[in-house]
C-alpha cells in the first residue's frame, strides 16, 4: 500500500516552542515509517515550504502548543490548503485557547468553574472587592496561554501587581480566579462522534512546587502522575463526563484533555487542551496507555480520525 505522506508540524513561535520540539521529536520517532512518509516542518521558518508542498501532503500532524499553533491559526492555514490534520478545527482550537470564552461555555453547559474575574490592562481594581470575590489566594493567568507560562499564585494583595505584570506580558486580558486547593486531575477524550473516555489522571506536583507550574510540568521527576486517579469510581466517571461535556461545549474534535480540580466532591473545570503534550510520558498518552492504547497506536488512531473527519 502507498504510504501516507504526513507533514509533522513542530516548533513554531509561541513560548511553548521548546516543549513542541521535544514532543515533535517523540512523535517523529514513534510514527510507523512503514505506513507513513514523514516530513518535518517548523512553522517558525517553513510556512512557505508547507504551502509549496501542500499538494504532496496527505495529512498534517500538529504538535504545536499555545498561540499560533493550538489556537486555530495553523488549522485555518491547513484548511485553506485542503490538508486534513488531527484534532480540533479552527473553531474548537480558538475557543479552547481562550480561557475566558471557555469558562462562559463551560458554565452554559452546566460545568462548574472556579469563581473568576477578568481584568484588562490598565484597569483600576479594588483590592477589597477582590478579597471578597474571587478571594485570596488567587490564581492569576493570561487569557491565552499554556504550560502555566505567565501564571502565578498570589497569597496576599501585596503580591498582586507583580503577578498581573507577568500575566499581562502575554496579552491585554488576565484572568483572576480563586485558588482551589484540592485534587488536580485531567481527563482525556478520544473520538469524533463517539467519544471514548480515557481513564482520569491524577497530578501531584512535588511539594517544592507551589502548583503545576512550567518546571513541575517538564522537569524530570517533578510531578507524580497517577493513572487511574485514586478517586472513587463515581467521581471518576463524573470527571470523565465533565471532560466530554467540556470537549463538546468548545466544539472540539478528535481528542482533547481537560484539566480539573476536585474539591469537596465538586469538580471544577480549569481548561481544555486541544493539542495535549505528546511525549510518551505526557498525560494524554499515559491515559491512553492505561486503557491499552500504545503511543504508536494513539498516533495511528489520531491520523485515522483526522482522515475520517475530512471524509465525513
Ligand atoms: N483555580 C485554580 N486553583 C488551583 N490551581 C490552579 C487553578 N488554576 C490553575 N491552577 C494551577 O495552575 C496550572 C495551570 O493552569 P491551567 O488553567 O491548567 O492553564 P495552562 O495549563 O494552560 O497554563 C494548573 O495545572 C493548576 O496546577
Ligand atoms: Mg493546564
Amino acid at each position: 500500500m502507498k504510504k501516507l505522506r504526513v507533514a509533522l508540524l513542530a516548533g513554531g513561535i509561541s513560548s511553548e516552542r521548546d516543549v513542541s520540539i521535544k514532543s515533535g521529536d517523540q512523535v517523529y520517532d514513534a510514527l510507523d515509517k512503514a505506513k507513513y512518509d514523514v516530513v518535518r516542518f517548523d512553522p517558525a521558518t517553513d510556512l512557505g515550504k508547507l504551502v509549496a508542498d501542500a499538494s504532496r501532503i496527505d495529512m498534517a500532524f500538529i504538535v504545536l502548543h499555545g498561540p499560533y499553533g493550538e489556537d486555530g491559526t495553523v488549522q485555518g492555514l491547513l484548511d485553506l490548503l485542503h490538508i486534513p490534520y488531527q484534532g480540533s478545527g479552527v473553531l474548537g482550537s480558538a475557543l479552547a485557547m481562550d480561557k475566558w470564552t471557555s469558562k462562559r461555555l463551560y458554565i452554559e453547559a452546566g460545568l462548574m468553574v472556579p469563581p473568576f474575574e477578568v481584568f484588562e490592562r490598565g484597569q483600576a481594581y479594588d483590592l477589597k472587592a477582590l478579597a471578597g470575590k474571587p478571594g485570596f489566594p488567587l490564581v492569576v493567568k493570561p487569557r491565552y496561554g499554556g504550560s502555566s507560562i505567565g501564571t502565578s499564585i498570589v497569597q496576599t494583595p501585596k503580591q498582586l501587581p507583580e503577578a498581573l505584570d507577568s500575566a499581562f506580558k502575554y496579552g491585554p486580558h488576565v484572568i483572576l480566579e480563586t485558588y482551589l486547593e484540592g485534587t488536580e486531575i485531567t481527563g482525556g477524550v478520544l473520538g469524533n462522534d463517539d467519544l471514548q473516555h480515557l481513564p482520569i489522571v491524577e497530578i501531584i506536583p512535588e511539594s517544592s512546587f507551589a502548583f503545576f507550574d512550567y518546571e513541575a510540568k517538564y522537569a524530570e521527576g517533578a510531578t507524580r502522575e497517577i493513572c487511574p486517579a485514586r478517586i472513587s469510581e463515581t467521581l471518576s466517571s463524573r470527571a470523565q463526563s465533565c471532560a466530554a461535556v467540556a470537549h463538546e461545549a468548545l466544539c472540539c474534535r478528535g481528542y482533547s484533555r481537560t484539566d480539573m480540580i476536585i474539591r469537596d466532591d465538586n469538580i471544577y473545570v480549569l481548561e481544555t487542551n486541544t493539542i495535549p503534550g505528546m511525549t510518551p510520558v505526557s498525560l494524554f498518552p499515559l491515559a491512553a496507555k492505561t486503557s491499552g492504547i500504545s503511543f504508536g497506536q494513539l498516533l495511528d488512531r489520531l491520523i485515522e480520525l483526522a482522515l475520517e473527519d475530512r471524509d465525513g
